[in-house]
């Protein structure tokens, strides 16, 4: 990437904001390319579940759902997380970097909301799109592409929002949380799961999230509760899941070695994928990272 300067000044401040604007579009790539580029996503998990001998007219999300929840613990975790969001019918949801959009299914499904999910992966908003026509929930959900810094949502329109695994890929936790708290009703509830740096050491590359440090930027739970109350949250309660996400991991790390199920995070993840969930159990044995949530007030 190149920086061009006016060579006048190295402290010249046009210089300095057009660098770091050109920083942020060069990280604003990188997290989509991570995450399949411009693949066709749907197609190539169709083609799986064809092979695997599914119905493609009869799908259920359960035949999603060793694809489409994209974190540790997977559905239970999110189901999980729900409970703290006091849905009903008439809810509206944000679900903040919505992936293939297993979670915001999950709850539409659930509850009967309606959730929004917003992703900065053009290719996941599309299949996450595709995935929910599959199994007849067009209605419930819709996905956009846009960045959790600068959400396209004006102030105080939902009832709820999650995120869940994506501060990983985002430097500015600060502008993501001051825009969920922006765009959510007052007194509403806000969950974060994230992962979050552990006191075991720097993490073992490449993980679901990044194939190297330039798109990781983890938070310690130290730094939590003060990066969600400047944002103007409350927060009601803390939850510390490493030891249940080991052992998720080292199951599911166990399960694929005998046999895959029809369908992989090696869907977009390629072939890293299987050194990744190597790497994964590994992280969580040795506390280099740690899943933690935290439910909030708005
Ligand atoms: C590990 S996946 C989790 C997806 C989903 N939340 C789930 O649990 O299934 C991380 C997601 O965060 C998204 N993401 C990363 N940085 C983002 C940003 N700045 N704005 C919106 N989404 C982002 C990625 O594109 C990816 O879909």
């Amino acid at each position: 990437m190149s920086m061009e300067t006016c060579g006048l000044d190295a402290r010249c401040a046009g210089c300095i904001r057009r660098s770091d604007e050109q920083m942020e579009a060069a990280v604003a790539d990188d997290v989509p390319n991570h995450y399949g580029g411009g693949n066709d996503l749907a197609g190539a998990i169709a083609d799986s579940l064809r092979r695997a001998g599914k119905d493609m007219d009869r799908l259920t999300t359960a035949d999603l759902a060793t694809v489409d929840e994209f974190h540790i613990r997977a559905r239970k975790a999110t189901l999980e997380l729900a409970q703290s969001l006091n849905l009903d019918a008439a809810s509206r949801v944000l679900d903040i970097g919505s992936g293939l959009g297993g979670p915001a299914r999950t709850l539409a499904e659930t509850f009967g909301c309606h959730v929004t999910g917003i992703d900065i992966t053009q290719a996941f908003c599309d299949a996450a799109t595709a995935l929910s026509s599959w199994v007849g929930l067009s209605d419930r959900v819709d996905f956009r592409q846009g960045d959790a810094t600068s959400l396209p949502f004006d102030d105080a329109v939902f009832d709820a929002a999650m995120t869940i695994h994506v501060a990983m890929n985002i430097a500015a936790k600060d502008r993501m949380y001051a825009e969920a708290r922006r765009v959510l009703k007052p007194g509403s509830r806000f969950v974060v799961y994230d992962v979050l740096q552990g006191e075991g050491g720097d993490i073992l590359y490449p993980v679901p999230w990044a194939r190297d440090s330039s798109i990781s930027h983890l938070a310690s739970p130290d730094s939590m509760p003060a990066l969600l109350s400047h944002a103007g949250f409350r927060i009601l309660k803390v939850e510390d899941s490493t030891e249940e996400g080991q052992r998720w991991f080292e199951e599911m790390a166990g399960r694929l070695a005998k046999s895959a199920p029809a369908v992989t995070f090696q869907a977009f993840l390629g072939n890293d994928f299987p050194a990744m969930a190597r790497n994964q159990v590994i992280n969580l044995r040795e506390r280099r990272i740690r899943t933690v949530s935290y439910v909030c007030e708005a």
